[in-house]
């Protein structure tokens, strides 16, 4: 079955729910059994209004089957299933690696939270492919990976990193692939072990929920399922039908991004004050080789680096835009743009040559928002005056 199907039919039973078809939103804590005998026989596991109801098991078993995985489950928020993976597989005296790129709050775990612990944590180069095997030590229990990387995307050499990560033993590799969603990448048919979403984003697609999931081979999935019930790891039945409800239009939603973002790229291109474009997606961008072999499309969010110019001139160009909003988050069917000229590397340092910008190309048409950057650039070139 074609993915664009398996998002509209997969976890989905209607005749189980009146036929309907949506599952319903079941708000439990308890959870009544039939009689003494149900109780006694009881599955531990599905107990419990920790454990999930119908909207959550719904979207777990879709995403499972999309991701190519033994099984999924829901987080309260993407950086929970980010946290819940790696707390998975390290404990006190390991040592972790950490792709420099990651999303903010991920590093800020390892450097807080993973320390303390007794982890320690190697940043290491995206662009390090096989070499990381330099960087791998007898205690060195799991590499994550992010690609491509927050704000600046560089594309990480994927199947390189994992062949490596086997070759010396047992070394557990975990991939964020919120940018790609379910549909553009496929982590576990390449090997990689655990994959993790922040459903946030494209899954949910409506910026009106906070969810997380959690992908892995059958291998790594008891460790990660009880890792989740130690730490008491819950979504909520209202944001987990969200999450199954954006599910049944990823497709449709995820061209339209990739279409706009081509639109927005070719007219940025043709813009003097542009330096360059960060999209694995663009064949100018360096990624795009590893991005065309692995990946069967990209998503709707990108960076954009001017030549030059001040942080007045860009503050003019995002206040002029109507329809950009000016916030964090992405995923969703609005656009937005936000400065992202100051960004934490340990490895290397990111020095752009000019004010730069992380745009996320909504579900609008293109057209508005080409006028809605023309209106920025002429801000910017007003000050510039
Ligand atoms: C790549 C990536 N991973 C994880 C997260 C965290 O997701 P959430 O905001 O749902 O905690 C984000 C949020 O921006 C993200 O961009």
């Amino acid at each position: 079955m074609k993915d664009d199907t398996k998002v509209v039919v997969k976890g989905r039973h209607p005749q189980e729910q009146f036929g309907a078809v949506n599952p319903p939103v079941v708000h439990a804590s308890t959870i009544l059994y039939r009689d003494i005998e149900a109780f006694r026989n009881m599955d531990a596991y599905v107990s419990y209004g920790r454990h999930g109801s119908p909207s959550n098991f719904s979207l777990r078993e879709a995403m499972a089957d999309l991701e190519g995985g033994h099984a999924s489950l829901l987080t309260s928020s993407g950086l929970a299933a980010v946290t819940t993976a790696i707390l998975s597989f390290v404990q006190s005296g390991d040592h972790f690696l950490m792709v420099d790129t990651t999303y903010g709050p991920t590093r800020s775990f390892c450097r807080g939270a993973l320390r303390r612990f007794g982890v320690e944590t190697t940043f290491y180069d995206p662009l390090i492919g096989s070499e990381i095997k330099d960087l791998i030590r007898p205690n060195t229990k799991a590499i994550f990976m992010e690609s491509p990387g927050s704000h600046t995307f560089e594309m990480q050499d994927v199947p390189a990193i994992v062949a490596a990560a086997k070759d010396a033993g047992d070394i557990i590799t975990i991939l964020d692939n919120t940018w790609a969603s379910p549909l553009f990448y496929k982590p576990l048919a390449h090997d990689v072990d655990v994959c993790v979403h922040a459903a946030t984003k494209y899954i949910v697609g409506h910026s009106d929920a906070m969810l997380g999931v959690i992908t892995s081979n059958e291998a790594c999935w008891d460790r990660i399922d009880k890792m989740n019930r130690y730490m008491g790891g819950h979504a909520a039945p209202d944001d987990s039908y969200l999450g199954q409800r954006g599910l049944r239009t990823l497709s449709v939603r995820m061209a339209r991004h990739e279409e706009n973002a081509h639109k927005l790229i070719t007219f940025l291109k043709s813009q003097p004050e542009v330096s360059r474009i960060l999209y694995p997606g663009d064949p100018d961008d360096p990624g795009y080789e590893i991005w065309k072999r692995d990946f069967s499309g990209s998503s709707g969010l990108f960076g954009v680096v001017f030549n030059g110019g001040s942080q007045e001139q860009g503050d003019a160009f995002l206040s002029a835009l109507a329809h950009f909003g000016l916030g964090f988050s992405w995923g969703g069917y609005e656009s937005l743009m936000i400065p992202s000229t100051e960004i934490v590397r340990s490895v290397r340092k990111w020095q752009p040559e000019g004010q730069s910008f992380r745009i996320h190309a909504g579900l609008e048409d293109a057209d508005d928002l080409i006028a809605d950057l023309e209106a920025g650039f002429r801000a910017w070139r007003a000050v510039g005056a």
